[in-house]
């Protein structure tokens, strides 16, 4: 999906986030909207007390760490690092994929100070002051990781949507554990999903890669 195709932003202003679409949306409508506007003018009127409030709206500057170097972005505070990373920061970095936005395949996994996340569930805000490591960060294509070269080795991709966050996973999963058996690599591995179900091969590059001694 190209950039043109897909506008983060507006799917964002979309779900709109505003407690009083959400109180009337969680399926309390039938206790009257009376209640409903009951608890919004509350709520609001504790943010308008404690200038919560004005932080909800405008851009604000961020510095991130990006694979070692030093990324500047305005978002507004609401705004996804998956988001930032594919739409804000220059150049883009797009090896994490939009695919779910809800936190269940892992295709947008990056890793926070080593610590593998769904991006897609991390405010950009969130990431400050933490090294950010996405795909591109752990090898190039002249030289790759040991786990990008077993993917290769073992031809564990089809249509590679899922890939970067499977390498990502297991890139530092072999850090932590670098002689893991299979059913460990399918355990570290279960926040991540195939489509294309090239599970096997998967699992079978990741623990080449631990063979290989080099990760
Ligand atoms: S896009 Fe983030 S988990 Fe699917
Ligand atoms: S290779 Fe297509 S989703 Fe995994």
């Amino acid at each position: 999906m190209s950039k043109s195709d897909y506008d983060p932003d507006e799917k964002q202003k979309s779900h709109n986030p505003s407690r009083r679409k959400f109180l009337k949306g969680v399926g309390i409508a039938g206790a009257g909207a009376a209640v409903v506007d009951k608890l919004w003018i509350e709520a609001e009127a504790k943010e308008e007390q404690d200038g919560a409030g004005r932080s909800l709206s405008g851009n604000v500057n961020v510095a991130l760490d990006v694979n070692g170097a030093k990324r500047n972005v305005q978002v507004e505070p609401r705004t996804t690092l998956l988001n930032a990373l594919r739409n804000h920061v220059e150049p883009a970095v797009t090896g994490p994929k939009l695919v779910c936005d809800v936190g269940t395949c892992g295709a947008c996994t990056v890793l926070l100070d080593g610590k593998p996340v769904y991006s897609c569930l991390v405010l950009t805000v969130d990431a400050i002051g933490k090294k950010i490591t996405t795909v591109e960060g752990l090898g190039t294509p002249e030289n790759p990781n040991a786990v990008q070269a077993a993917f290769v080795e073992k031809d564990a991709l089809m249509c590679v949507f899922c890939t970067r966050g499977f390498v990502t996973t297991i890139s530092a999963y072999l850090k932590k554990n670098p002689n893991p058996s299979l059913a460990q690599v399918q355990e570290a591995c279960k926040g991540n999903f195939c489509r294309c179900g090239t599970y096997p091969r998967v699992f079978e590059a990741a623990l080449a890669a631990a063979k290989s001694g080099k990760v």
